[in-house]
């Protein structure tokens, strides 16, 4: 049977790329997006969702608007950082038209609590923004923070962060609902930059997409140059854009991708170091460890695997369960 799964989005060149992942993976049944903000305002990444799934044939899946800024904040601006790498409409200014379906009426925060309850443990949430969705759902639903089984995409450990020597993009966003998640979640697995900057991808791979002459495949090249562009602006020494999102989702659907280090989590909220994600001192010798956080990836393996389920969904043959 497949596993179903939740994709928490801020929508975003590489959360489209993990949304072609899912959607490309015939293990997995993609039971509804949940939208936050980080790379683009909550509603522009509910609206890039909807968009995304009308294009590659599957309006079907429901899309939820989630919290709209940070648990400390009252509100949220787009970094000049996130508009360059993703483009002001998130999608690295690939024009894919409005879709007909509308959001839900159902919030995020309540779907998720929803679908853990109906669920447990059949289900698999993938956050690849902001964690405020997520934090919030702990803090109403303590059967939640119990039940949930979590990879996120964000953070690092044993490398700096990319929006300071700290903090990872993801995290920052959100430090207080990222330390809350890895703090009262019981099983969270962690893709951070240490391997997610190891899978990269360039201009020769997205000109496979670009050949299938879809307008999903069109739509998905566009969008992934946009990207790479910006990564040769930022990261030149990579040599590609890093395929962040899109490793989240397939360590939920094959965790043996990656190397995992069992640890109890904690993030800085304080300091120079907010949003540093690092070992909670106080729960170092707790036997149970609450978190497993990838520390090495099969870089070649990932990467036949994303070429394989991306181009599906290029072709126009999105084969996700429903
Ligand atoms: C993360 O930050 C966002 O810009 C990307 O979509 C990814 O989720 C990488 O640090
Ligand atoms: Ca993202």
């Amino acid at each position: 049977m497949a596993k179903k799964i939740i994709l928490d989005l801020d929508t975003g060149i590489d959360d489209a790329l993990a949304l072609a992942y899912a959607l490309g993976s015939e293990e997995l049944d993609l039971i509804g997006v949940t939208a936050t903000y980080g790379n683009v305002l909550v509603e522009d990444g509910a609206r890039n969702d909807l968009a995304l799934l009308e294009l590659f044939g599957r309006s079907d899946i429901p899309v939820f608007v989630g919290e709209s800024h940070a648990l400390s904040r009252d509100g949220f601006e787009v970094l000049e950082i996130s508009a360059f790498i993703h483009g002001k409409n998130g999608i690295g200014e690939a024009q894919i038209p409005d879709a007909q379906a509308n959001v839900q009426e159902q919030s995020a925060v309540d779907f998720l609590i929803e679908s853990v309850e109906r669920y447990g443990d059949e289900l698999v949430i993938v956050p690849t923004g902001a964690m405020t969705n997520i934090a919030t759902a702990m803090q109403r639903s303590p059967e939640f923070a119990e039940r949930a089984h979590i990879v996120f995409m964000g953070g690092a450990l044993t490398v700096p962060g990319n929006v300071s020597p700290w903090a990872e993009a993801n995290i920052n966003q959100d430090p207080e609902a990222a330390d809350y998640v890895v703090r009262h979640g019981k099983d969270v697995t962690m893709i951070g930059l240490d391997v997610t900057l190891q899978t990269l991808l360039t201009y020769e791979e997205t000109k496979q997409w670009r050949a299938f002459d879809t307008p999903a495949g069109t739509a998905l090249a566009d969008a992934t140059d946009f990207y790479i562009t910006a990564y040769d602006t930022v990261a030149p020494h990579l040599g590609g854009c890093g395929l962040h999102d899109p490793l989240a989702v397939a360590v939920a659907v094959d965790p043996s991708l990656v190397d995992l280090l069992p640890i109890n989590l904690k993030v800085d909220t304080e300091g120079p170091t907010r949003g540093r994600t690092i070992g909670d001192e106080t729960r170092l010798n707790d036997p149970q460890k609450t978190a497993n956080v990838a520390v090495g990836v099969q870089v070649e393996r990932f990467l036949e695997e994303l070429m394989k389920r991306i181009g599906r969904v290029a072709r126009g043959e999105a084969v996700a369960a429903r």
